[in-house]
């Protein structure tokens, strides 16, 4: 076959495996290789620099890419890889870790889960997956709804930071021993209520917030203090904020 529709077909098809994950431009590739993913080949456009990125921003996996099978394809060719080309013109596919919500949620330790209740934005998602990703006690991230968070726009996000933590889709009924806790505008204000061990931090839909079901088994409820008039911030920030403050507690 010829290689440019070979290529084309087979990141076409990962995009419906859900075996697989296309990881979109370097940080993503950067990042899934730093953190454990098995990566299976890369394809960069003509007028990459792959060299030069590895060099700059991950000498450490220098042989790691340079042992990768790398396609060089033409921009056009390239352009049909991605609903959005990335500006470091590198994809690559990898292998997508299944992760039980349950054993998520059963890891030991003190380090709090993040619950993301039906995110309807991709990038928002991957976004969120970044922070907890970079919290260093988060244990795991699971989402409710229809959304898969590891849709590629998700991942490109968080630029493939879902390798870092298991992240899962849950059914938010999974049986668990973790202290709810609802961060929502209307709750105690973030510092004067301390955030228990093990907690489980609810954040909610980005349009109506978190749902009566979630509120109400919450042992603590959580307020971001904000300007008046402000109705709400952005999930993802909220999800920084909480932890930021979760951090320095
Ligand atoms: C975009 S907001 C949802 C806005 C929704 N209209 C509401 O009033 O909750 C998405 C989520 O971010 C969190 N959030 C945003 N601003 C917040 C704040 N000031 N305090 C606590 N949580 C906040 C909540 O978890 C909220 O459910």
């Amino acid at each position: 076959m010829d290689l440019a529709v070979d290529t084309t077909s087979r990141y076409a098809a990962a995009r419906r495996d859900p075996a697989l994950v296309v990881l979109e431009g370097f940080h993503a590739l950067k990042h899934a290789l730093r953190f454990g993913a098995e990566v299976l080949d890369v394809v960069a456009a003509a007028d990459h620099a792959l060299g030069d990125l590895t060099a700059r921003l991950a000498p450490e996996l220098a042989s790691r890419i340079g042992a990768l099978v790398t396609t060089t394809v033409s921009a056009a060719v390239f352009a049909t890889l991605c609903p959005r080309p990335p500006q470091t013109r590198v994809v690559a596919l990898a292998r997508r870790p299944r992760h039980d919500p349950a054993a998520v949620l059963a890891q030991p330790g003190d380090g709090p889960v993040i619950l993301l209740e039906d995110p309807r934005t991709m990038s928002n998602m991957g976004a969120c997956v970044r922070v907890a990703a970079a919290a260093p006690d988060v244990v795991g991230l699971l989402t409710t709804g229809e959304s898969d968070p590891w849709n590629p726009a998700a991942l490109r996000g968080a630029a493939g930071l879902h390798f870092a933590l298991p992240v899962a889709r849950a059914t938010g009924t999974e049986p668990t021993d973790r202290p709810l806790v609802a961060v929502d505008p209307d709750g105690d204000e973030l510092g004067t209520t301390a955030i228990p061990p093990r907690a489980l931090i609810a954040f909610g839909t980005e349009r109506y917030g978190l749902s009566d079901a979630l509120l109400d088994r919450a042992e603590v409820r959580l307020r971001i203090p904000m300007r008046p008039g402000v109705s709400s911030l952005n999930l993802a920030t909220s999800v920084a904020a909480v932890l930021f403050a979760q951090s320095r507690a």
